[in-house]
């Protein structure tokens, strides 16, 4: 992780399914009165159709290029965004994550996802997985989201003080929005 904030880009908030990414940003765009992309939904709404039924007619694959595409679409367009916790997978996602500012990655424990996620059945890639499956999902991706963030957060407190911290890394030497 050595990275900078930038003020002109969006901030992206990157990290494992169930780590409350999207819950964070939608708080922060509230807050701030900024605009917001969550890029799984923007995905749903631009095919019609729902994550689990692109995994299962078009594959995984598939489903990583839309995320790839809907990504560089929406930093021209969104304040923050969130992605979805499998576009590290993507060599393509990767390397434009690598490029980009203000990346945070929101993380907390194994088992503490586990609890939130495991019967979901809108996340193919947590339903129905035992716990060591799952976790052995999480550790592979661990490296590649400390490669790209500025830094690591953990979300295992409430949102308002989420926010309040993420903030104050945003604003550390200036200020970031409020201009
Ligand atoms: C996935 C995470 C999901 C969604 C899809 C695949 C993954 O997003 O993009 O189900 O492989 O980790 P969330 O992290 O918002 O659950």
């Amino acid at each position: 992780m050595k990275k900078e904030i930038s003020k002109t880009a969006p901030v992206i908030l990157v990290g494992f399914m169930g780590t409350g990414k999207t819950t964070l940003a939608e708080y922060i765009a509230h807050k701030e009165n900024k605009t917001f992309a969550d890029l799984d939904k923007i995905i749903e709404k631009e095919t019609n159709k729902s994550i689990p039924e692109i995994f299962a007619e078009e594959g995984e694959l598939k489903f990583r290029e839309l995320e790839s595409k809907y990504l560089i679409d929406s930093l021209e367009k969104y304040d923050i965004i969130s992605t979805g916790g499998g576009i590290v997978e993507s060599v393509t996602s990767m390397n434009t994550l690598s490029k980009l500012n203000n990346i945070f990655w929101l993380d907390t424990d194994i088992e503490v996802i586990y609890e939130r996620i495991k019967n979901d059945s809108n996340r193919p890639n947590a339903n129905n997985k035992a716990f060591d499956d799952l976790k052995r999902l999480y550790l592979s991706r661990l490296s590649r989201y400390n490669e790209i963030a500025f830094s690591r957060i953990d979300t295992n407190i409430e949102v308002d003080i989420l926010y309040q911290n993420l903030m104050n890394i945003l604003n550390a030497d200036d200020q970031y929005w409020r201009v």
